[in-house]
């Protein structure tokens, strides 16, 4: 559900302003009645007129960015970084990421223009599984690990266990690379997880979203999801299922 001002703007009908004024004139009808209060709800099933002339509904589009490191997970910056829709200058829709990667996180991410898929994939209940390869400074032990496992207090509250698997060591370097899963998506979760346990994080890459991977991308590409893809998406989301 969306604002009516707000879906009549994304519509490319005026500005979020002026779409206000367009209601509370009486010329926006939702179902065939004249609607004047600003904030109703609407969603894309309804049909919606703007001085008797149907909305175009924006059809949906599904894409899969490997997101490189050094990119704001936004679709502007203020400070004038680079931002993951710039990746995608032919696509004329308004996307939008899915959930947020760090600054100098690489990695999967999904983008979108349909509102309601992104609420559904990162609402915490729906627990998604994640996985992330992290370059850690230092080579924990399995009981390290193990905390990680179990769930471990951060300052805002326990995480849920996770899946941690050792990937390599090297004694020369010290450095050790894990593979870790999680579902929740709190702000940099595991940079602080590892910070947690002693062992920083130096590089960090989101290799898995649910079933999708980066099979097939570089860095800065992306590909169309199959509408296969987005519905197993939507599924896994409704029913609880993660993998
Ligand atoms: N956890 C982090 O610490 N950073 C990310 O970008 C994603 C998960």
């Amino acid at each position: 559900m969306e604002r009516l001002q707000k879906m009549l703007a994304h519509a490319g009908i005026a500005s979020r302003r002026k779409s206000e004024q367009l209601i509370l004139d009486g010329k926006v009808r939702v179902n065939g009645k004249v609607v004047k209060e600003l904030g109703t709800k609407v969603s894309h099933s309804d049909t919606i007129e703007v001085e008797g002339v149907q909305l175009e509904k924006e059809q949906k589009v599904y894409y899969l960015l490997y997101k490189p490191r050094g990119v704001i997970s936004a679709v502007s910056d203020d400070k004038n970084r680079k931002v993951v829709t710039d990746f995608f200058d032919t696509v004329e829709k308004r996307i939008y990421p899915v959930g947020r990667l760090d600054y100098d996180t690489s990695g999967l991410l999904i983008m979108t223009n349909d509102g309601e898929f992104a609420n559904l994939l990162t609402h915490p209940k729906f627990e998604i599984d994640k996985t992330y390869v992290a370059r850690l400074k230092g080579i924990p032990k399995r009981e390290d690990l193990q905390k990680l496992e179990r769930g471990i207090k951060l300052e805002d509250g326990m995480t849920a266990p996770a899946k941690v698997k050792l990937l390599s060591a090297d004694s020369k370097t010290g450095k050790a690379i894990v593979q870790i899963t999680i579902h929740e998506g709190r702000n940099r979760q595991v940079r602080r997880m590892f910070d947690a346990i002693g062992f920083p994080v130096q590089k960090l890459s989101r290799e898995q979203f649910a079933f999708l991977t980066l099979k097939g991308l570089n860095a800065g590409e992306s590909r169309e999801l199959s509408a296969h893809e987005v519905k197993l998406l939507r599924v896994m989301a409704e029913t609880g299922k993660r993998h």
